[in-house]
């Protein structure tokens, strides 16, 4: 099988057999919110997150090109004690912050962030687009003023900090993309806010690690987040999902943007 029979589609199953299916080499970005391990959810349930995690990794490394990008979701320890060295090199922990998560407890302190763990291949230089994925300076005169005299880490002298106007790399917290609520637009149903990722969120990482014609992998689609920000983007998408149901949501939400992209082609056409 090659990766055209089945770009663009999102196949029901189980994502370990279906990662089979995939030859070497064939993936530029692999988008991996799979199971966290932490919730009742039969789906979400795994003996060891940690090596289920592992597994994945492992294979991923094999199906992503040269230089290809891995994120992988999940909670703070999702990838502790494991060694993913010999597979793909770590490039940053990024913390999806939300401080707007109800407390979860009176005993520990309320989780609100959750990890992306984002993996290179080695090989090659990996694709990160950061002029895409730029996000505003902070502009309130008298923080640029103190920012503007700082010393050097390198020497220690004081020298005039550069901005940069196309705004500043987002960093390794991204507090600025909320989680979905049941009222948000967005949400193909309202019960699944608590699976269902921000488009924007998505988008950050598809822009910043890929460009138009790769091929983007997403293993555990749920409700095709990434598979219609791919589509929107100008990338190719696989995606697999093993409840049907999601299947079916993910590509109605599909058929949805072919529709809109076909109506805004139709209406630049008319201009020309
Ligand atoms: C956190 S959700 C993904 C949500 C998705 N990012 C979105 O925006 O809709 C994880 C998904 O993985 C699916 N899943 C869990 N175990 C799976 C497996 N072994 N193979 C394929 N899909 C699986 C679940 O059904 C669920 O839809």
């Amino acid at each position: 099988m090659t990766v055209d029979d089945i770009k663009n589609t999102i196949m029901c199953g189980d994502a370990l057999e279906l990662l089979r299916k995939i030859p070497d080499g064939a993936i530029d970005l692999v988008v991996c919110d799979g199971p966290y391990g932490v919730t009742e959810k039969s789906w979400d349930r795994v003996e060891s997150i940690q090596e289920y995690n592992l597994q994945l990794i492992h294979i991923f490394s094999r199906v992503l090109k040269a230089g290809g990008a891995a994120y992988l979701f999940g909670k703070h320890n999702c990838i502790d004690f494991i060694d993913y060295r010999p597979f793909l090199d770590l490039v940053n922990r990024i913390v999806w912050y939300q401080p707007a998560r109800l407390g979860q407890g009176r005993k520990r302190y309320t989780n609100n962030h959750d990890i992306m763990a984002y993996f290179v291949n080695r090989g090659a230089e990996a694709t990160f687009n950061l002029d895409a994925i730029r996000v505003p300076q902070l502009v309130e005169l008298e923080h640029r003023m103190r920012c503007e005299r700082v010393p050097s880490v390198r020497n220690g002298k004081y020298g005039k900090t550069r901005f940069n106007e196309k705004g500043k790399n987002p960093g390794d917290v991204w507090g600025d993309i909320k989680q979905l609520t049941y009222k948000s637009k967005e949400l193909a149903s309202p019960e699944l806010h608590t699976i269902q990722k921000p488009e924007k969120l998505i988008e950050r990482i598809v822009k910043a690690s890929s460009n138009p014609g790769d091929m983007v992998l997403d293993p555990f689609a749920g409700t095709g987040t990434t598979a219609v920000v791919a589509r929107r983007l100008g990338r190719d998408f696989i995606g697999f999902e093993i409840n049907p149901n999601y299947v079916e949501i993910a590509e109605s939400r599909l058929s949805r943007l072919e529709e809109e992209m076909e109506a805004a082609a139709a209406q630049v056409s008319l201009f020309k």
